[in-house]
């Protein structure tokens, strides 16, 4: 009866905010680290979310504010704060999706392993809080480095006893986000017809976008040469590090990376409400290749990743991308696995 209360309320706030025409299924999403550089943008979007009904912004201080600032935005969701470690379980009981961007981001200079200490003791945090208060949520972890920080999540989950593999996603939708605006801009087609697979993990040579799989609609004004598409490959590789360098010690992407994370976690609850054809690269625990976490095409639906899809053809040089690009995740899946075991 409450599931159906929950549901009627659901739509009588979406016929006011978002059209009416909508049948809002209740999903509880939080946020950990809302208070931060990307968590307040992202709380932002998500409460502009049709699929959210219920917003819980936590961090370990001022989500006060930014949930007392977003919750007045006439959109469906109730947004409450929780600040500090003793809410934190409030804030996650009942969630669906849970998304992590708490964590200490790059300064110039760093590369996302030197975050390595900081962070992997924040997620392992986190994700136990999770473990007890919302086993069944499906878990977007932002936080840096990726590539360890999944694993790390993985072994905490599974030494609680709780471990889904179908519910533990890396987000490296801005890899995919970049690659895209990228290749648009560079062959001069609409950046919203454009398709570019990015798969690997989250840093450095493990980003692999596969130019050779890129998709656009419309003529495109410009044939790329090899050494274009390595300049690509590159840039897509470096992105995060052209915007740390921009920001001067101001940290990293925030802005894109909100949207992206935004993007991936629409597409967990679109899953989980059995939309159809809902698909996202992302990092999960994978068979595609030698390596136990990789990033690759997913599709999400009603238990989180339903189905792995492999790389498709890869051209020589992608190939040999994909070697070194194992070569160095599988270094830092192991690398968080050590973390998670022993605490080093
Ligand atoms: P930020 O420093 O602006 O915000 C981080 C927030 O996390 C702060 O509000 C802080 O209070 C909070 N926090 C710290 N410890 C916490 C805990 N135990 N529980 C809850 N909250 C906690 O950093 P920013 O720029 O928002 O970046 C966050 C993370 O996202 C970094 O690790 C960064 O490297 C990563 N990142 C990941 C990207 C990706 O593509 N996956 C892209 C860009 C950044």
């Amino acid at each position: 009866a409450s599931k159906q209360a929950l549901q009627n309320a659901a739509r009588s706030y979406a016929s006011r905010g978002a059209g009416g025409e909508r049948d809002v299924v209740p999903r509880k999403v939080a946020i950990l680290g809302a208070a931060g550089g990307i968590g307040q943008p992202l709380s932002l979007l998500m409460k502009m979310s049709p699929h959210v009904t219920n917003l819980a912004l936590y961090d370990i201080a001022g989500t006060p504010g930014v949930a007392a600032d977003v919750s007045h935005m006439n959109t469906i969701a109730k947004v409450k704060g929780f600040a500090g470690e003793d809410q934190l379980h409030e804030a996650l009981e009942g969630s669906d999706v849970v998304i992590i961007p708490a964590g200490v981001p790059r300064k110039p200079g760093m590369t996302r392993d030197d975050l390595f200490k900081i962070n992997a003791s924040i997620v392992q945090g986190l994700i136990k809080a999770c473990g007890e208060a919302c086993p069944k949520a499906l878990l977007n972890i932002i936080s840096n480095p990726v590539n360890s920080t999944v694993p790390i999540a993985a072994e905490t989950l599974k030494a609680m006893g709780v471990y889904d593999p179908k519910r533990l996603f890396g987000v490296t939708t801005l890899d995919l986000v970049r690659a895209r605006t990228f290749y648009a801009d560079a062959i001069g087609v609409d950046v919203n017809s454009v398709d570019v697979p990015v798969v690997g993990g989250h840093a450095g040579t493990t980003i692999l976008p596969l130019f050779s799989q890129a998709r656009h609609q419309g003529q495109a004004q410009k044939e790329l040469s090899a050494e274009e598409i390595d300049a690509l490959t590159k840039r897509t590789q470096d992105g995060g590090t052209e915007v740390v360098q921009a920001k001067a010690g101001k940290g990293s992407a925030t802005l894109s990376m909100a949207y992206a994370g935004a993007l991936f976690a629409d597409s967990c609850l679109r899953g989980l409400n059995g939309t159809a054809q809902t698909s996202e690269y992302s990092m999960v625990q994978s068979e595609v290749t030698s390596c136990p976490f990789f990033a690759s095409k997913v599709r999400l639906g009603p238990s989180g990743a339903e189905e792995i899809l492999g790389l498709g053809e890869l051209n020589e040089l992608e190939q040999k991308g994909l070697d070194v690009a194992i070569a160095e995740l599988t270094a830092s899946v192991e690398k968080g696995v050590k973390f998670a075991k022993d605490g080093s």
